[in-house]
């Protein structure tokens, strides 16, 4: 693949690293940012004319579950990675509960080479955790992390008795990253619920108590051994204001698009499209979450972009799979609700990019500034247009905000310095790299 050496965006409102913006010029030359100011002239190289248009660093989505290998019929690593670029992400942290399960090194290698072969971005994967698997945890490279169900159940992807959790927080150093829902509690509401096929329902079974419970435990132990836990899509109220009393610095938390702008309504709108893990709740945790992520007890944002079929979702409930998809939409909706004065678009750059860049130790991603990797988004806050189901390149073909109006949506995508889509269109013959983590 011939490497473009140089690029120069001209005339873009650029967000600096303070989050202050200027109208400028961007100079990229071998895959890296190397000069930023009012006015670059350079002749006789490639530019992009970014008059109106707004720069950010490219979305790092640090929660996908992308299906391959395994369950290609949902998603694969093309399409998913396509969709990616579409909608202004530029990297992504992989889930493992594909099939087989990334719980081996090998798995994670299997993994890694059909991302090289497939993905038009850039790339990191998860090991997961078992009860038996700790030899592998403590020396999988290269990964964000480990990443533990203590709730949902994946076959053997389950650790949910605190003696097997403490084996793992309590050897080796790398980052954890846990789907918190208490087990046992929602075993014991799913029987209460037995024979109810409303999806609404699902809200009720895995409650807001079962994820406090799991988030509570998780926290306890970090703070034994002083380890690295991130916890992945915090949904509920009560975690929030738990995590604000106690959150010490070794602790991060996200959460999703989706458990900020939906809530149990879209049950009676989307039916069994609103069905997710953990799942939505009410409008009230809606708000907390806000709160809990302006005041920075939530550090960064994920979609946890879930594909199932239409057909699969389409079957009754409890028999649908829980989960959404995400990549193409989150930055217009963030973007759209910063619009809207829920918080500033320099805020939605961090949460989506710089924090995350920084919680997950990726090197040289999430600033606009020289020497960092020119992984870039130029989106267009004037103008507002659908989300439609036509235009979406998830192979699961739906979107939950379908008929949205949102603005911010990117009109070019760029990584490692290279134009991956524009207007529309994805440059298939583009791949992205793996990512490196520098704490792991
Ligand atoms: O809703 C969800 N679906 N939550 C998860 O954690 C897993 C995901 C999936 O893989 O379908």
């Amino acid at each position: 693949m011939p490497i473009n050496s140089s690029l120069l965006i001209r005339h873009a409102t650029i967000m600096l690293p303070n989050g202050e913006f200027i109208v400028g010029d961007v100079l990229v030359r071998d895959r890296l940012i190397v000069q930023v100011a009012p006015e670059i002239s350079i002749p006789g190289i490639q530019e992009i004319d970014a008059t109106g248009l707004t720069l950010l660093p490219g979305v790092i989505d640090p929660q996908v579950h992308f299906r391959e290998p395994g369950l290609e019929h949902k998603e694969d690593l093309f399409t998913a990675s396509c969709a990616c670029a579409k909608g202004g992400v530029t990297s992504f942290l992989e889930m493992p509960n594909t099939r087989p399960l990334t719980i081996t090194q090998q798995a994670l290698d299997d993994k890694l080479q059909r991302a090289a072969q497939k993905c038009v971005v850039n790339y990191g994967f998860f090991i997961g955790a078992t009860s038996e698997n700790l030899p592998d945890l403590l020396t999988a490279h290269p990964t964000p992390g480990i990443k533990i169900f203590m709730g949902s159940m994946h076959g053997p992807l389950l650790v949910d008795t605190e003696a097997a959790l403490e084996a793992i927080f309590a050897q080796g150093q790398r980052l954890i990253a846990v789907h918190a829902e208490d087990r046992a509690r929602i075993e014991q509401r799913r029987l209460e619920f037995a024979g109810i096929h409303d999806p609404k329902i699902h809200s009720q079974i895995q409650d807001n108590q079962a994820a406090l419970l799991a988030t509570q435990l998780a926290v306890k132990l970090a703070n034994k051994y002083q380890r690295r836990l991130h916890i992945l899509h915090l949904s509920t109220a009560e975690e929030a204001e738990f995590l604000r009393q106690d959150k010490p610095s070794w602790v991060t938390a996200e959460v999703t698009p989706q458990h900020l702008l939906l809530n149990t309504n879209a049950y009676d709108t989307i039916g069994s499209w609103a069905q997710m893990n953990p799942p939505l709740r009410s409008q009230r945790d809606n708000e907390v979450l806000w709160k809990a992520l302006l005041d920075g007890v939530i550090d960064f944002i994920a979609t946890d972009h879930a594909p199932h079929t239409l057909a699969e979702k389409a079957q009754e409930y409890p028999l649908t799979p829980s989960g959404m998809p995400g990549v193409e939409t989150s930055l217009p909706l963030m973007l759209t609700a910063a619009k809207e004065g829920r918080c500033t678009v320099a805020q939605v750059a961090n949460w989506m990019s710089t924090a995350v860049a920084k919680g997950y130790g990726i090197a040289n991603k999430g600033a606009i500034s020289p020497g960092y990797d020119a992984d870039l988004v130029l989106v267009d806050l004037n103008t507002y247009r659908p989300v439609v189901r036509e235009e979406l390149l998830t192979k699961c073909g739906w979107s939950p905000f379908e008929g949205w109006k949102l603005t911010g949506w990117p009109v070019i995508t760029i990584v490692g310095g290279q134009i991956v889509y524009e207007n529309g269109k994805v440059n298939t013959q583009l791949r992205g790299e793996a990512l490196k983590f520098t704490n792991n």
